[in-house]
């Protein structure tokens, strides 16, 4: 027997019947970024590796364990070194070298861009965790982008778009990391209250006190929380510009009828954040929780040599998104008009039909195969159509076609020059058009 293969480990098929739960997400999404003024841009899922590592930082988890490298082609002798690269761990230093590139900064004062596509990180896999998992994000960037109106209008069009999608009981925490300055103050600050309790940490946060005492803050194991618990964070340092900054983006919430809690101890695990973090989670998602998350990136553009612009974005996760609103209403994707040929000869008037109905607006479908009435009649009710049009002998001699109303089981008969008019100009009437 020859070898069979299965999908990648961490990476998922999207069945058909999950698809339109997909697409009704997007399209919620899509019309919510229409909305708020916010227009899609594309980019390649695979970049140089010195992006991700300069932007979201050398020291994360990102850069450090998760990057999938894209092995080179194998180069001859004297042949130029290739350079690495890497497929995209997420969207912002995407979007933001080619917000550089294309310098979208001379074409408008804030450029609203949105995302959403497939990101990679070989992480271990569990429910929520996957290696290929994909994003609906935004980015806002520009010289106009500095007030905190932003923070807050970015935050809330998060929690809308979570809502829009059915997603339950969402929680939303919120962080300022002040301004660049701020966090050097602040790294130094966390470094010399740890320094006491440092030998409590876990081996890899002891290591973390060296390369990146942030991340000792969302430590997942017992111990390390304890110790975090127990900081005097409510003293970090923030200067008074950072910290006015930070209680305009809290009244712009309230003014917005975001409710929010305040977590000092969230720092996120991307090193280009400044100001304003925050993260969304949803409970019953188990240990993965975290639904979306963003935050303010000022000096991102610059330090990866583009100009100085100011910048605010977010991120949410589908497939977690899908998880958390899992007891939404199933979405019907069966077809408006199933035609059933039931006769010799009767499938090329069916193949015809089907071509009016499609061109009528109506998703059509038809038997493509012979068997018996009872058999197809079947096959039409388990694909969920609304309506059957039955071809058999007496329908193609006298050129008309039965009609069943699957909702109520009432019949008519149609002509076929009337048929397609007849059918769309009815649903169009019960408001039951789709296309
Ligand atoms: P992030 O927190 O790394 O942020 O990812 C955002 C969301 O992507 C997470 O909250 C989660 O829902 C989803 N996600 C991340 N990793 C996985 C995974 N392995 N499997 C399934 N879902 C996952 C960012 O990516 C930033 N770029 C967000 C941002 C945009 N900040 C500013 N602008």
């Amino acid at each position: 027997m020859s070898k069979t293969y299965l999908s990648p480990r961490g990476t998922a098929d999207i069945l058909p019947d999950e698809a339109a739960a997909w697409l009704e997400i997007e399209r919620k999404a899509r019309r919510l970024f229409h909305l708020y003024r916010y227009c899609e841009i594309r980019t390649p899922v695979f970049e140089e590796t010195a992006l991700f590592s300069r932007s979201i930082g050398e020291t994360s988890d990102i850069v450090q364990k998760q990057m999938l490298h894209l092995a080179p082609p194998v180069a001859g002798e004297g042949a130029p070194r290739l350079p690495v690269f890497s497929l995209r761990p997420e969207g912002t230093a995407s979007v933001v070298r080619a917000y550089i590139q294309h310098r979208l900064d001379q074409r408008e004062p804030l450029s609203k861009l949105y995302y959403i596509g497939p990101m990679f990180r070989g992480e271990r896999p569990q429910k929520g965790r996957l290696r290929q998992f994909h994003q609906i994000g935004v980015e806002a960037l520009g010289p106009a982008s500095t007030s905190p109106a932003l923070d807050a209008e970015v935050i809330a069009l998060s929690a809308a778009v979570l809502d829009a999608a059915g997603v339950a009981d969402v929680r939303l925490r919120v962080n300022t990391l002040g301004s660049l300055e701020d966090k050097e103050a602040l790294s130094g600050f966390l470094r010399r209250v740890l320094e006491t309790r440092r030998s409590g940490l876990c081996p890899d946060c002891r290591d973390r006190f060296e390369r990146n005492v942030f991340r000792i803050l969302d430590c997942k194991r017992s111990t390390c929380r304890g110790i975090v618990a127990g900081l005097p964070l409510i003293e970090a340092p923030l200067t008074a510009a950072s910290r006015a900054y930070f209680s305009r983006v809290l009244d712009g919430l309230e003014a917005l009828g975001v409710r929010y809690v305040r977590d000092p101890t969230l720092v996120r695990g991307l090193d280009y954040y400044t100001h304003t973090v925050f993260e969304l989670t949803s409970r019953g998602l188990g240990s993965q929780d975290a639904v979306g998350a963003g935050g303010r990136y000022d000096g991102l553009a610059a330090q990866l040599g583009g100009p100085s612009v100011a910048a605010v974005g977010f991120a949410l996760g589908i497939e977690r998104m899908l998880l958390a609103a899992r007891d939404a209403a199933p979405i019907s994707s069966g077809p408006q008009v199933f035609l059933i040929p039931a006769s010799e000869g009767a499938e090329r008037i069916g193949m015809s039909l089907l071509a009016q109905l499609r061109r009528a607006g109506l998703a059509a479908d038809m038997a493509y195969r012979s068997a018996s009435l009872k058999a197809l009649m079947r096959q039409a009710h388990k694909s969920g159509a609304l309506r059957v049009g039955i071809l058999g002998e007496e329908e193609c001699r006298e050129e008309c076609l039965t009609v069943k109303n699957m909702e109520t089981g009432e019949q008519r008969r149609v002509s076929w020059a009337r048929a397609a008019d007849e059918i769309s100009a009815e649903f169009a009437r019960k408001g039951m058009g789709r296309s």
